[in-house]
């Protein structure tokens, strides 16, 4: 990083009022992290050349106040994706703590969430009835566990819900027929098979997702899946492609920049 450059970021001013302010400490929370990983440019203005570059601006766009976002989301499953999805949805305003619920069977993982305040329980059918959007963030082995868990007398809604899936290898129809069969559940729900990447633990995720783009709940899983960076809708006949190539895409430049 340029001496010009640390000067330019340590003397910016914040605003007063806290939105703005938020915004702006998340921008430059952003350039930070950008300057750690990117050498120096050229300009005297590195702050505008970042943003135009390196599309800061698609962040901020995201930035949502709670009220726009009616919707209560609960999360299968506290680690990684979870983590991504869930903690970019707060840090973006997008959700607040209660708006929020995660489930998990291994308490530890409860530590991060429990610190911003989201409510945990070790019971997945108490995170489906809170819920309208719940992300199934469990691995894939254990999906038949996670069925067989809201198979329970106490889950009895006609309101629809949406299950976003993050298992890898799960195909819609495969989710559907398993969800269909939950009995609790008496509008079948719908269903949304997403492919997060680890940049999203970042803020700079590129998913993918397969779903029914004219559903009702297909637009506000976007707006949650982009509070955590950029996502795509695309058809299903190509997630195992895509998802090898976003899943892996990451690695693959970090050794370009070990070559240099
Ligand atoms: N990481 C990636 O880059 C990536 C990318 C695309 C898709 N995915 C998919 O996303 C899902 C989550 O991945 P991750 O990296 O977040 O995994 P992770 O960090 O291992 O988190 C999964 C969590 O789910 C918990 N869990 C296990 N069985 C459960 C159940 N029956 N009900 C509720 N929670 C349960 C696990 O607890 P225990 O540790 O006690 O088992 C663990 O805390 C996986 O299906 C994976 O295939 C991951």
């Amino acid at each position: 990083m340029s001496r010009a450059t640390v000067v330019h970021v340590n003397t910016v001013k914040l605003a007063e009022d806290s939105y703005t302010r938020m915004m702006q400490e998340k921008y430059l929370a952003c350039v930070v992290l950008r300057m750690r990983q990117i050498k120096p440019f050229s300009s005297n203005d590195p702050l505008s050349l970042l943003k135009r570059k390196l599309h800061f601006s698609s962040v901020l766009r995201q930035i949502k106040k709670k009220d726009e976002f009616p919707y209560k989301v609960g999360f299968i499953g506290a680690g990684n994706m979870a983590k991504a999805i869930g903690f970019s949805s707060l840090d973006s305003g997008l959700l607040t703590p209660s708006q929020m619920i995660v489930s998990d069977p291994t308490p530890s993982q409860f530590e991060p969430w429990k610190a911003r305040k989201v409510a945990t329980t070790d019971e997945n059918v108490e995170v489906v009835s809170f819920a309208d959007i719940i992300l199934i963030a469990a691995p894939p082995q254990h999906f038949d566990h996670v069925i067989s868990s809201l198979q329970d007398p106490r889950l009895s809604t006609d309101h629809q819900k949406c299950f976003v899936s993050t298992l890898v290898g799960k195909t819609v129809r495969a989710l559907e027929e398993a969800l269909n069969s939950v009995t609790g559940l008496k509008v079948n729900p719908q269903v949304i098979r997403v492919t997060p990447n680890t940049p999203a633990m970042v803020g700079a995720g590129c998913s993918i997702m397969v779903c029914d783009e004219t559903a009702s709940y297909t637009k506000p899983v976007l707006q949650l899946l982009k509070a955590s960076g950029s996502c795509e809708i695309i058809s299903e006949e190509w997630m195992n492609a895509c998802s090898a190539t976003s899943g892996s895409g990451p690695a693959y430049i970090y050794l370009v920049f070990r070559i240099e």
